[in-house]
């Protein structure tokens, strides 16, 4: 019998999510099925990756569609269904609009997708893991967020130019909600391996933290018309990869806290390992009593945030 290729459903076939879907094929991780509520965008872009697959090498089908019948038994389902930041919009001005949305995407898709890995992309991100767990009644294992892989690659694009360095010699960890609170961790941050703290004066860690938690907010007063779609589909993409080639890798995800870091219940932006099963390991990190502040800070505004979704 042949073995069939990971079926990854992509809900939202908007920037982030057709984004998704042409690395995912790219990397030849799956099929993919692309849903969109409005009519023909899904089918077309789903039909003018299929037709780039000749020149970029791969076999992957793609299925574009409005309806949820053709995500039936996913492996891992996308949600970037919602609306994205206009200027002068935070991510929590849309957390009621997207709540209905993902609420309703969430409904569709666990039933037809019972075993599947949900990764949540619509903003503001932690509150709608949150949301979308309760409403699967999937273990937390298999619901996680993307946001902290996005967050780590802003603040390791901007240490590669600082030091005018490969970006490939530098690792970063941002942890907590992908707000205003994330908490970029300069002691965890190397270059080759040696700490950013030992190779940049502090003014300039700050400098380049500040422009990391603003890194959002600057694409989006840039292209004024939505916000980041490239980086944050290649950060999602990193995830399914993890996933489906059931690499145990540690990468930052908003997964759900049982009381490590002294938060319990909560989603919030912390270091996993992903694997085929999803989230198979919280990973706990030291930090200095002023990180563990700041990590409690973000967690405290994520959990504001889902108090006002009444769960
Ligand atoms: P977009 O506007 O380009 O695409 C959103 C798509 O969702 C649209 O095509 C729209 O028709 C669709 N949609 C709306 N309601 C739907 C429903 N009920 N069912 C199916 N599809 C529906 O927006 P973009 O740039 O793709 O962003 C999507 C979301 O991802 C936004 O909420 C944005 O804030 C968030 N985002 C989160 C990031 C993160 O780090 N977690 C990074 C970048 C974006
Ligand atoms: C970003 O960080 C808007 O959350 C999105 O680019």
């Amino acid at each position: 019998m042949q073995a069939r290729r990971p079926k990854i459903t992509v809900v939202g076939a908007g920037n982030v999510g057709a984004s998704v879907a042409q690395y995912a094929v790219e990397r030849e991780l799956g099929d993919v099925v692309l849903i969109d509520v409005i009519e023909g965008v899904p089918q077309g872009k789903a039909l003018d990756l299929a037709q780039a697959g000749p020149i970029h090498r791969y076999d992957s089908t793609l299925i574009g569609s409005n309806r949820y019948d053709e995500s039936a038994n996913s492996d891992i389902v996308i949600i970037t269904a919602g609306m994205a930041r206009k200027p002068g919009m935070t991510r929590d001005d849309l957390l009621f609009k997207n709540a209905e949305i993902v609420g309703s995407v969430v409904d569709e898709v666990v039933r037809r997708s019972r075993n599947a890995i949900l990764i949540l992309v619509t903003n503001p991100l932690d509150a709608m893991v949150q949301l979308a767990w309760r409403k699967s009644g999937f273990p937390p294992q298999r619901v996680l967020g993307m946001a902290g892989i996005l967050d780590s690659a802003r603040f390791r694009t901007f240490i590669a130019h600082e030091l005018e360095v490969s970006v490939e010699n530098v690792t970063a960890f941002v942890l907590g909600g992908h707000g205003d609170t994330m908490v970029p961790l300069p002691r965890y941050s190397t270059v080759a391996g040696i700490p950013i703290t030992d190779l940049l004066p502090p003014d300039r860690i700050e400098a380049l933290v500040k422009r990391t938690r603003d890194g959002g907010a600057e694409i989006v007063s840039l292209l004024k018309t939505g916000s980041a779609y490239y980086a944050p589909a290649a950060s999602t993409v990193e995830m399914v990869e993890a996933i489906v080639k059931d690499k145990k890798k540690i990468l930052p995800c908003a997964a759900y806290l049982d009381g490590q870091y002294g938060v319990r219940g909560l989603y919030v932006g912390v270091p996993v390992k992903l694997g085929r099963a999803g989230v198979e390991q919280v990973i706990e990190i030291r930090l200095t009593p002023e990180e563990q502040a700041a990590f409690q800070k973000s967690a405290a505004a994520v959990r504001e945030l889902v108090d006002k979704l009444k769960l």
